[in-house]
């Protein structure tokens, strides 16, 4: 983990979480208050239908909240979407865009994406940009490849000034159980990073970029530690507050 970077450990519940599951939470900022000294900055990104309650149930604890996804434009004829300024307006301070499930299921594009990414610094939020390949891709030597297109479509202009995040998501790690090396992580997030310094100078060095991809409490601390990772971005094993805080606190 770069040393001058605060980590950030953000949780994507996906489409998980009913208003019961808001008491997990509230044991995660208990076990938060509790730890002696934590490096990482904490997020949680709930589905839409939460993000009001837990913001509001969160406000005194040092855990941020975030949407999954926006729309581009801040209002309209959009129905069952939801825009980067309704989310902060519901208390969220980040969300995710670009996640290959978007892009899977929705057919979410890099320009799209990169719209995503703008409605959100619009709204005062800090964009989490998805990028990451498939098995097919990397089993064909295109894994860099196809991350710097990615990473050249999705990420506007203004994200680097403007502390957006990158969060490198092997699509064949998510929700598999599988991950990759700890080298071909390493190698990867260099690849990122030399893409944003390339792109964005000094600013470029400065942004965080996450892992993604069946993160959990057995191999945060080595991923956590690879050169280059500055968090993770942590989906099926952020919705128990247990395994939660033990990635957390391996940052
Ligand atoms: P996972 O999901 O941790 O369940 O693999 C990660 C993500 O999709 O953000």
């Amino acid at each position: 983990m770069t040393a001058t970077i605060t980590p950030l450990i953000a949780g994507n519940w996906k489409m998980n979480g009913l208003a019961a599951s808001l008491e997990e939470v509230d044991k995660l900022a208990i076990l938060l208050a509790g730890a002696d000294s934590l490096r990482a900055e904490v997020a949680i990104c709930p589905p839409a239908t939460l993000l009001a309650a837990m913001s509001a149930r969160l406000a005194t604890t040092p855990i941020l909240t975030g949407g999954q996804d926006c729309h581009v434009q801040p209002s309209g004829a959009h129905t069952g979407d939801i825009s980067a300024q309704m989310l902060a307006d519901a208390g969220a301070r980040l969300v995710i865009v670009g996640h290959s499930e978007r892009r899977q299921d929705h057919g979410e594009t890099d320009e799209l994406v990169r719209g995503k990414a703008l409605a959100a610094l619009a709204a005062g939020l800090t964009p989490i940009i998805c990028v990451g390949e498939t098995r097919a891709e990397r089993d064909a030597g295109e894994a860099e490849a196809v991350v710097a297109r990615q990473l050249a479509g999705s990420v506007p202009d203004e994200a680097a000034e403007a502390g957006a995040v990158i969060a490198y998501e092997p699509v064949w790690a998510i929700g598999t159980g599988l991950t990759p090396t700890e080298a071909d992580i390493a190698a990867m997030h260099r690849a990122i990073r030399r893409m944003l310094v390339g792109r964005f100078a000094g600013a470029g060095q400065g942004m965080r970029i996450l892992y993604g991809g069946s993160l959990k409490p057995a191999n945060a601390r080595a991923i956590l530690a690879v050169e280059e990772v500055n968090g993770g971005l942590v989906g099926g094993a952020s919705l128990l507050s247990n395994d939660f805080y033990a990635i957390i606190s391996s940052a």
